[in-house]
């Protein structure tokens, strides 16, 4: 890491002018922008800044989110919370100017999109155009002003050649401001991170310095912006840590943008990760340039060994860019040997497929690979020898099935425990023996042609398997068998077995396989073992390496062959966060590989700051920062211990330096999981450690996924014990996962922000505490709601949304629990600490939950008297929360997934009417089927059921009085909630999406006002 003081200018600073001084993120942040710009990132997928070091990596934080708690962390409030944030989303780039500025570099918007959306007097001072209807003429174009439609007009506008950029950014300018919302303006922009940032932020340092000038800030850069309010808070540079840094994204942010930085992680491949991120990513051009030629050097030499062993070239001397595999198996009914695979389609672009020939004499199957086959041919051929978990083919005329389970032999132990009859593969094994279950067969080779080897663009071929390709299979593992010892005594290959566990057990039961290198065919150990052998005698070995962990991902025997309609491709194992184990897979060449391996992403993120990274548990940290920011393991998803054992067992063996100073072992039992007492107890030490490394005036940001209050209970239990207090939260909406196709789910993060709990005892009861936090919760939320008002008056949009509300809402109530050092008599430390029994409702579980009624008992759709609001359910609530929250466009998920746990909804589910991600809805009334609304279902029973079924009676030209007299019916104290129901037809009169439910809304209403009136 290099060591660079940078050059600022400081010396009207005073040193710990700010300690202690209150954060700007304690007050405001601009929640939704982050959470847009987060999912922008995320969206990019391949091409996030960090995912070129390895996307095996799950989880990583958005940097856009880790930079704004950085700075949000740093800035201070003035005492003008709207002029604060508006600073700081200049500082974001979320400004108009940033997006302009985005936008331009993005380039999106074209002179016909301006053309059309501002007027211009003089159009020509920009554009040049040409006339595409011939009835026009030039005097004709040239006299028009904007806006215009030149498609309708008939001409094409491009910018003029010699159009100053400023003009360009101008004409931006007032385009981006003919969008309302800030998504529409942001979807046109670039992000902040991959434009040059001098350039970005070239009007921003004026402003800022002017802004913070009492202060006597004077910055130019991020990095001198960074370092001087450092000096202001902390007396130095600030140093930012994190000590469960995983793919070392908030290090690597924090780096960047000019923070010193800890990062330390239990797992030595999160650790190889954020050196990664640090030193390759963050690496000057000059490094970067030699970590690049080092990297050919490597690809050259394993190519000149791969070339003498005449391993991959046929006898024509055309080059194997793949080899698929496939599983074969004996039929216990015929005894054939049949292939297996879920489907014999090689190529949909070229129709190749793999045929099975049945070989009488030898019963088994050839296989034949054939190009160009018919619609028919490939249809069929979608059918494989494995469907629904059973080995299916056709001999004879007659069809074969067997179970998979059956050809492995599954059986019940002595212990009640799932066994089978698979041999267990040894430390020497590295391909199926003879006699065992399950065979590996290559079926088809993937060729380049001779002839454009080397070229840009290659021609390649699918072929059959041939006598010749068969004896180089031979060559191959003779190879293997004859090194693999030598290999693993060097580090070259795995020798480590497989631990059971929740991921890995599988590996065991569904292949017999008990070492890691198990996971690896043949010809990939010999690639991967020449590859690292040539890695590691390099100068940039720990470079390279990284680049080698890429590697093992992209070429195993969990890489699935995709016969996608555009061309065919091999996936990479951790494509999900699982050990696959599949029955056909693709296996790249050496000579393809090279793509893989290589690390540098184009965007150039020089870190010049001091960087540390350490192996080591997050509870025995030594080490100092002044912010401490976590994404901690909780509740995770991801079981990073053991999914990474498969790194760990190939890079374990003399690992090149500083990789050597690490424990490279997975520590599974030192592993922070689930959310049981052991989590808890995991987490105090972590977070008790970090306190301890911390200044009193220091800070903490704590990230994690928001399910449900029980996270919330934990999280106090946390920090008490920890000895810190909340200070604030805000929900982002990270990213939208897969689950969503199953049912819509929607990953939101939680971000707390956390300071040392002051000195001194303070004993709290919980009828002392309930009325404190009632009135923080209240505090909190009027007062954003106030600035919401403001700044929706001036800027059209306002900063909050209703579960920014509502997450403020929880996070007063740890404001104030945290505060306490006992509750109820018990020391907090032991009340966190102390196991708890199932289904147990703590004290605190209880206060929480009181909070968030709180928070909800404030959120009163617009429209409804609190009065009815305050004797609603849950169901009822959240129906007529989100019809409110609809009549505003809004339609994301996470909006209703929040409110529906918020309001404690059993299923809300039920109520839906789309469940994507961006555009979800309520079912409309019409929409409920009476079955959704009989008793037995939540929202049935309710008042709001009956009013859903009345108004679909209306809607069915039941008669009013025939309704109501049902109501009378049906609702024992119906006069009692009369006003009640009348108070929520006025409501969905004025909010429901549908007219005619308008309509009936209101008609019903008035009947039911004029009952009195009518003595009934
Ligand atoms: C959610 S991930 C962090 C992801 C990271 N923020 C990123 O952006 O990639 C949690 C990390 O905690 C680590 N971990 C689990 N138990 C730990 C412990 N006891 N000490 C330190 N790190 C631990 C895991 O290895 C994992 O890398």
């Amino acid at each position: 890491m290099t060591e660079v003081v940078a050059e600022t200018k400081t010396k009207a600073l005073t040193p710990f002018a700010l300690k202690g001084a209150p954060a700007l993120i304690e007050a405001v942040f601009p929640a939704q922008k982050v959470s847009y710009e987060a999912q922008t990132e995320r969206k990019a997928v391949q091409s996030q800044t960090l995912t070129g070091l390895g996307s095996y990596w799950k989880g990583r934080k958005p940097l856009i989110l880790v930079r704004a708690i950085v700075l949000g962390s740093l800035l201070p409030q003035t005492g003008d919370a709207e002029a604060d944030l508006d600073i700081f989303e200049k500082l974001m780039a979320f400004d108009d100017e940033g997006l302009a500025r985005r936008a331009l570099a993005q380039g999106t918007l074209k002179p016909k999109d301006i053309a059309a959306r501002v007027e211009l007097a003089d159009p020509w001072s920009y554009f040049s155009y040409t006339i595409k209807n011939s009835g026009l003429t030039a005097e004709q174009v040239e006299a028009w002003c904007c806006p215009f439609d030149a498609d309708e007009e008939g001409v094409t506008l491009r910018w003029r050649r010699d159009i100053e950029e400023s003009d360009k950014l101008e004409l931006y300018r007032r385009t981006l401001s003919t969008y309302t919302s800030y998504e529409e303006k942001a979807s046109l922009c670039k992000r902040p991170e991959q434009i040059d940032q001098g350039w970005l932020y070239s009007p921003v340092w004026q402003v800022v310095n002017r802004y913070y000038a009492h202060l006597g800030v004077n910055a130019h850069s991020f990095p001198e912006l960074i370092e001087q309010f450092g000096i202001l808070r902390y007396g130095h540079r600030p140093r930012v840590g994190d000590a469960f840094a995983g793919g070392g994204s908030i290090p690597f942010e924090a780096a960047r943008i000019g923070c010193d930085v800890y990062a330390s992680d239990l797992n030595p491949i999160a650790c190889m990760l954020t050196w990664g991120a640090l030193n390759i990513i963050g690496g000057s051009p000059e490094r970067r340039a030699e970590i690049e030629k080092a990297q050919q050097t490597v690809a050259e030499a394993v190519d000149e060994e791969v070339t003498a062993l005449g391993a991959e070239r046929d006898e024509y001397g055309n080059r194997a860019k793949a080899y698929l595999y496939c599983l074969e198996t004996r039929c216990p009914e015929t005894g054939w040997m049949v292939p297996m695979s879920p489907s014999w389609v090689i190529s949909k672009s070229r129709n190749v497929i793999a045929k099975l020939i049945p070989d009488h004499d030898n019963e088994r199957f050839d296989i034949e690979v054939v190009s160009g086959v018919s619609k028919e041919e490939m249809k069929a051929a979608e059918k494989g020898t494995v469907q629904d978990g059973a080995l299916v083919y056709e001999l004879n005329g007659k069809i074969y099935r067997t179970p998979i389970k059956t050809l492995r032999g599954d059986y019940r132990d002595s212990e009640g425990n799932t066994a089978n009859r698979l041999r267990r593969w040894e430390k020497d094994d590295f391909k199926p023996r003879p006699n065992d279950i399950f065979q590996e067969r290559l079926y088809a080779i993937h060729w380049i042609t001779k002839a454009t080897l080397g070229k840009s663009r290659t021609e390649t071929f699918f072929a059959s398997v041939t006598e010749s390709d068969l004896q180089r299979e031979r060559k191959v593992e003779k190879i293997v068998a004859n090194n693999l010892p030598g290999w693993q005594r060097k580090g070259l290959v795995p020798d480590m077995a497989i631990e059971p566990g929740l991921e890995t057990t599988r590996l065991r039961r569904e292949r017999g396989w008990t070492y890691w290198h198990h996971l690896f065919d043949p010809r990939s150990i010999l690639t991967l073992a020449i590859t690292k052998s040539a890695m590691l005698q390099s100068k940039e070995a720990e470079s390279l390496i990284l680049g080698f962990a890429k590697q093992l991902d992209w070429l195993n025997k969990g890489c699935y062959f995709g016969t996608g309609a555009a061309r065919e491709s091999i996936s990479h194992m951790f494509s999900n966060q699982a050990l696959n184990v599949l029955i056909n897979y693709g296996t790249r060449s050496a000579y393809s590989c090279y793509s893989i391996w290589s690390l540098l992403s184009s965007s150039e993120s020089t870190i010049n700051t001091r960087c540390k990274i350490v192996s080591k548990a997050a509870g025995s940290i030594t080490d100092e920062s002044d912010l401490w920011i976590t994404d901690p393991p909780y509740a995770d998803a991801v079981n990073y211990h053991e999914i990474t054992e498969f790194f760990i067992a190939w890079l374990r063996k003399k690992p090149p330096a500083p990789f050597d100073e690490w424990t490279w072992d997975s520590r599974r039992a030192l592993a922070i999981k689930g959310s049981d007492d052991d989590f808890r107890r995991g987490m105090v030490d972590a977070y008790q450690a970090m306190a301890k490394h911390m200044p009193d005036h220091g800070m903490q940001c704590v990230m994690f996924t928001h399910q449900d209050t029980g996270v919330w209970s934990d999280m106090v239990s946390i920090f008490w014990a920890a000895g810190l207090q909340v200070v604030a939260a805000w929900y982002i909406a990270t990213e939208t996962t897969s689950e969503l196709k199953k049912g819509g789910y929607v990953q939101g993060t939680v971000i707390l922000m956390l300071k040392k709990r002051p000195e001194g005892d303070r004993a709290g009861f919980k009828q002392r505490i309930l009325p404190a936090v009632r009135a923080e919760v209240r505090r909190q939320i009027e007062t954003m709601m106030h600035l919401n008002e403001e700044i929706k008056d001036k800027h059209g949009e306002p900063v909050f949304n209703d579960s920014d509300l509502q997450m403020a809402g929880y996070a007063a109530a740890l404001k104030v629990l945290t505060a306490y050092t006992t509750i109820g008599g018990e020391d907090v430390t032991s009340f966190a600490l102390r196991p708890r029994t199932k289904g147990e409702v703590t004290v605190v579980d209880e206060i929480v939950q009181q909070a968030a009624e709180a928070a909800n008992s404030l959120l009163v759709p617009e429209g409804l008297g609190a009065e009815t609001w305050a004797r609603l359910s849950g169901i009822q609530r959240f129906y007529l929360r989100m019809m409110d929250m609809e009549t505003s466009g809004a339609s994301k998920l996470d909006n209703y997934q929040n409110f529906a746990k918020a309001f404690r909804v059993q299923d809300y589910a039920r109520v839906m009417g789309d469940m994507k991600a961006n555009a979800a809805r309520l079912k409309r009334v019409s929409e409920f089927t009476s079955r959704e609304l009989t008793d037995s279902t939540e929202i049935g029973p309710t008042w709001l059921g009956h009013l859903i079924i009345g108004l679909q009676q209306l809607l069915a030209e039941v008669e009013p009085q025939a309704v109501i007299q049902q109501f009378q019916q049906d609702l024992p104290d119906f006069m009692e909630v009369r006003p009640l129901l009348i108070d929520m037809l006025r409501f969905m009169e004025r909010k429901a999406p549908e007219a005619t439910v308008r309509e009936v809304a209101e008609v019903l209403g008035a009947r039911l006002k004029n009952l009195r009136a009518l003595g009934q």
